[in-house]
């Protein structure tokens, strides 16, 4: 019996098929000649990219089939043309010979999107093509539609334009005008043009069939309205967003009854929403990012039955008088209500609206400073709930779950809080079906539920910047998929190395900032397999130790690589070069050796930071030449060699910090080339020679705001769901970043010759640090041209002559040294300059004022302090410095002769002297012996917080 019926279902499938086989392949004709002539015709002008390849020259090819082409079935002739993109064109747009399109006579639907098309050759408009129902002309560059002929005949050829897309063009609000014949329209776009100022409603009088509009991303700014005209009575859709839009919104909008969707985002709309209240068919409403007063109640839009969706974000909930409240007749689907409430502390309550909601399925309350418990009555309310955004609040108390599973529930999203307690384990069958989970900067402490681990559908997990302590399943971090998993700055601890080596369904792995140990090295040689979808890995700020395994050049996807603040050691693998995608390099502060490798130079490589490690060797081969690099801090190491020919290949580099390492030479002048250089530190090296005077002359395009930003972009990362702060290094380099923007620190060099001139002309710069260098001369009078400055260090150097009074014009100084050099005169003492002590002034013999108790009696300066005795100062420099030297010399020889002396007769100073010595060498990064001892005794000796440079001063240590 089964198998009779089965054979006879198969009988009757095989008919069904053939049957359609055959209508499928019924003969119809090809193509019309003339029309595949036509398009032949056409081919040269649509394609410059080649994308019209298969429209085949051959007689006898089927147009019908051609790319692009839409033929009726019965009679073959063409009614579809698509040339979307498939010409370029210049600034200047090209016009167009409608005449081309004038065999195909019954065209219903042409594309001419993204052509470069400016307009039609005179008289070869497209308004002969009298079927056209569609014409899409977006993203052209037309100015003007020609008005056409105002007789019958001309109009009739236009009557069945059903749809235009003028959007992203070059049209004014006389588009108008021009499109009146165009009576039979249903959907207008021209959004994205360049209409401004008034929208006469008048405009619109001769679009009665009018169903969508939309006029979105132009300048338009007020409505003019005249009484009883020009009624919309089918505009269904409407669409005013990101214009300028000022005033109360139009009563006219009442007047459109049809209305399903109206978008007035994006303006500068205040006042109430009352215009709306009659609009009972609107679906769809965005009032996002306007000055509207919004009641909490939605009192004004209680009367409309089908809203589903709302957007109210970035305006003004207020309190309405209590007689106004009514049952709202709708039942939304969707509310996005972020940053509408930002003064006083609320409860979600406040919106009495809420309560009366069953079916919303999206609700989005963020940064609206809301207080007291989670609204749990949120999920238990809406039991279709499938997004909650309760993000940038103030909601406290523990993380409270609904009585009842909500098996819809997708994302929740309560980052930004300040809820406390441990993440109750019984989330994972409450929201059985969670996919991403946000818990981010609250309080929450305890464990990681591990049931987290077991949930299918769970793919973005970020419980970053808690207080969660105790070991991370490891299933966690091996789910497969997981997208994104951030655990950054909690205090979570325990061995993840092999978890992570193998956590081959991650695409981004946070685990900065906690107490996670490990090691590395045992890595190279065993099974792991090295996940090969990871794009980011953040490691940074643990106990991780060891070598960097080669094995990580296999993640060939790896876009951000950091392992700062760790223990690693050895050197950078070679293979670290096959990281072809890498954007973001961080492996600063470790204790890795070596030189780095010359063929690291990934294409797309933005942002390198490798301070704080012993590399050394000559400033790197690897970056040489590479465009893309923004930032390069490589502060703190080892490395030699000069900057000279190696900087200038770098053409977008807008960070480079180079202090404290051996570097030498002569500032180059390439640095000059630099233009988007803004940050530049090249402080603690062996730079000798002159300061070039065209570092002076660039106009530094400084735009802190920028460069913060690109700082925070890299700190803080892009996602745009996570706005994710580190608590730990993060906000020191930020100091750092903000002391140094537009700074320039050339301290610790040995800087020869005067202060260039130029240099006032670095109209912008907050800082300037000169310190610890042989400069000569004045201080220059130009100085006072440099009104932002903040923070002026000159001390340490062989200045001469007077302090320029005109410097008491730099009202923000801030931080002012001229202390040890050979400035005479008195002392300026006005403004900010009483209130400098007498450090910024010591070590002048001939300086004189009050903060230095000595008084400027004429007697008591030198004869004359200007350039006429700059040589003989200059001996006594010389001399100073021999005498320096020698002294120093034979210090150091009677020391390093009694410490091993000393050493070698008692074993327990030895032992503490070695321990007192290993202290310092991790923040000496001495290599010798000898060196890093008579370095931490001369430190100790001169009571010196810094770093020494190589004639033995003490510079101060920044902060890295
Ligand atoms: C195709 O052509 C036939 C005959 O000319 C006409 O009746 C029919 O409406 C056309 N179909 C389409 C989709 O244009
Ligand atoms: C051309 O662009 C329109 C949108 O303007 C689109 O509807 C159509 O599908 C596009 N055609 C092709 C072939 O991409
Ligand atoms: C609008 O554009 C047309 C055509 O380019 C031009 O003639 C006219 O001056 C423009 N009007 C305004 C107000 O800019
Ligand atoms: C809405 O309709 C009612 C009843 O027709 C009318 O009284 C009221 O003025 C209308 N409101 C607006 C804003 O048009």
């Amino acid at each position: 019996m089964m198998v009779m019926e089965s054979k006879w279902l198969w009988f009757l499938r095989i008919a069904v098929l053939s049957v359609l086989l055959v209508l499928e392949g019924a003969p119809t004709d090809a193509c019309l000649q003339h029309e595949r002539i036509a398009l032949l015709q056409l081919k040269p002008f649509f394609n410059h990219y080649n994308e019209l390849a298969d429209w085949d020259e051959v007689t006898g090819s089927d147009c019908c089939q051609w790319k692009g082409i839409e033929c009726n079935t019965t009679s073959s002739r063409l009614i579809g043309l698509s040339l979307n993109s498939t010409r370029y064109g210049d600034d200047q747009g090209w016009y167009l010979n409608a005449s081309l399109f004038l065999p195909f006579v019954e065209l219903k639907s042409l594309y001419l999107q993204g052509n470069a098309i400016a307009g039609c050759i005179e008289n070869e408009e497209l308004s002969h093509l009298i079927n056209l129902k569609k014409l899409d002309l977006s993203r052209n560059q037309i100015k003007n539609i020609p008005s056409f002929k105002d007789d019958a005949t001309e109009r009739q050829q236009m009557i069945h334009l059903e749809e235009l897309n003028l959007e992203g063009n070059l049209l004014n609000n006389t588009v108008f005008a021009s499109l009146k014949v165009f009576s039979n329209l249903k959907y207008l776009d021209i959004s994205f043009n360049r209409m401004k100022g008034s929208l006469d409603i008048k405009d619109l009088d001769a679009f009665s069939s009018l169903r969508e509009l939309y006029m979105s991303n132009n300048q338009l700014k007020d409505f003019v309205i005249h009484k009883g005209c020009c009624d919309l009575k089918k505009l269904e859709v409407l669409d005013l967003s990101w214009n300028v839009f000022e005033g109360m919104l139009p009563n006219y909008l009442g007047n459109l009854n049809s209305l399903r969707e109206l978008d007035v985002s994006h303006n500068q709309f205040s006042g109430n929403l009352t215009p709306l209240s009659n609009l009972t068919s609107l679906r769809f409403l965005s009032l996002s990012r306007n000055h509207f007063e919004i009641p909490a109640s939605l009192a004004p839009l209680a009367n409309l039955p089908n809203l589903k969706v709302l957007y109210g974000d970035e305006n003004k909930m207020v309190m309405e008088p209590s007689f106004y409240s009514s049952l709202p007749k709708f039942q939304l689907r969707f509310i996005s209500l972020s940053n509408c409430i930002t003064s006083q502390q609320l409860s979600p309550e406040f919106l009495t609206f809420l309560y009366y909601q069953y079916d919303l399925r999206y609700i989005d309350l963020s940064r609206n400073n809301f207080s007291g418990a989670l609204p749990i009555w949120l999920f238990e309310n809406n039991t279709k709930l499938e997004h909650l955004i309760l993000r940038g609040n103030s909601f406290s108390g523990p993380l409270s779950l609904p009585s009842a599973p909500n098996l819809n529930v997708s994302l929740v999203d309560i980052s930004d809080n300040k809820l406390q307690g441990q993440i109750p384990s019984h989330i994972c069958p409450t929201f059985q079906y969670l996919g991403a989970l946000f818990l981010a900067k609250n309080v929450i402490e305890g464990n990681i539920p591990t049931c987290l681990s077991g949930m299918k559908d769970l793919v973005v997990l970020d419980l970053s910047n808690n207080h969660l302590s105790g070991t991370v399943p490891e299933e966690l971090i091996l789910k497969d998929p997981l997208v994104i998993l951030r655990l950054s700055n909690n205090n979570l601890s325990g061995n993840v190395i092999p978890a992570v080596l193998n956590a081959n369904g991650a695409w981004k792995l946070y685990l900065d900032g906690n107490n996670f140990s490990g090691e590395m090295s045992n890595i190279d040689v065993s099974t792991f397999e090295f996940p090969t979808l990871l794009t980011e890995i953040d490691l940074s700020n643990n106990k991780l130790y060891g070598k960097l395994p080669r094995r990580i050049g296999n993640m060939s996807n790896l876009k951000k690589l950091a392992l700062s603040n760790n223990n690693f050691e050895g050197s950078i693998p070679m293979e670290f070069c096959n990281l072809n995608q890498l954007v973001f390099l961080d492996l600063s502060q470790n204790n890795l050796s070596g030189s780095i490798p010359s063929c690291l130079s990934p294409p797309n490589i933005e942002h390198v930071h490798l301070h704080g490690n012993r590399l050394n060797g000559p400033l790197p081969l690897a970056f040489y030449n590479s465009s893309s690099l923004v930032t390069l801090d490589l502060r703190g190491n080892n490395l030699s060699g000069s900057v000279r020919e190696w900087i200038d290949s770098l053409s977008s580099l807008s960070v480079v910090l180079l202090k404290a390492n051996h570097l030498h030479g002569r500032i180059p002048v390439q640095l000059c080339n630099l233009y988007s250089l803004n940050i530049k530190d090249l402080s603690q090296n062996m730079f000798y020679g002159p300061i070039p005077s065209c570092l002076g002359n660039l106009t530094l395009p400084i735009q802190d705001n920028k460069i913060l930003e690109q700082w925070i972009y890299l700190l803080f990362l892009d996602d745009e769901w996570i706005e994710f702060t580190r608590k730990s290094g993060s906000y020191s380099y930020r100091d750092y970043i903000h002391e140094n923007i537009g700074g320039i620190d050339l301290s610790c060099n040995k800087l020869t010759g005067q202060i260039p001139d130029e240099f006032g002309n670095l109209g912008e710069i907050y800082s300037l640090n000169l310190s610890h260098n042989n400069l000569i001369g004045v201080i220059p009078s130009s100085f006072s041209k440099l009104k932002q400055l903040e923070s002026l260090d000159l001390s340490y150097n062989n200045l001469t002559g007077e302090i320029p009074n005109q410097l008491v014009e730099l009202h923000f100084l801030e931080i002012f040294s001229v202390a040890y050099n050979n400035l005479s005169g008195s002392i300026p003492e006005r403004d900010q300059f009483t209130t400098f002590d007498e450090t910024s002034y010591e070590g002048n013999p001939f300086l004189c004022g009050p903060m230095l108790d000595k008084s400027c009696s004429k007697t008591d300066s030198p004869p004359t302090t200007s350039f006429t005795s700059n040589d003989e100062e200059e001996e006594d420099n010389l001399l100073d410095m021999y005498v320096f030297r020698v002294s120093f010399l034979v210090t150091y020889a009677v020391m390093l002769v009694t410490t091993f002396i000393v050493l070698y007769i008692n074993p327990y100073w030895r032992r503490a002297l070695f321990s007192f010595g290993q202290k310092c060498i991790t923040t000496c990064r001495y290599s010798t012996v000898g060196n890093f001892l008579v370095y931490c005794i001369f430190r100790k000796w001169f009571n010196c917080h810094g770093d020494l440079n190589e004639v033995g001063f003490c510079c101060p240590r920044k902060r890295l």
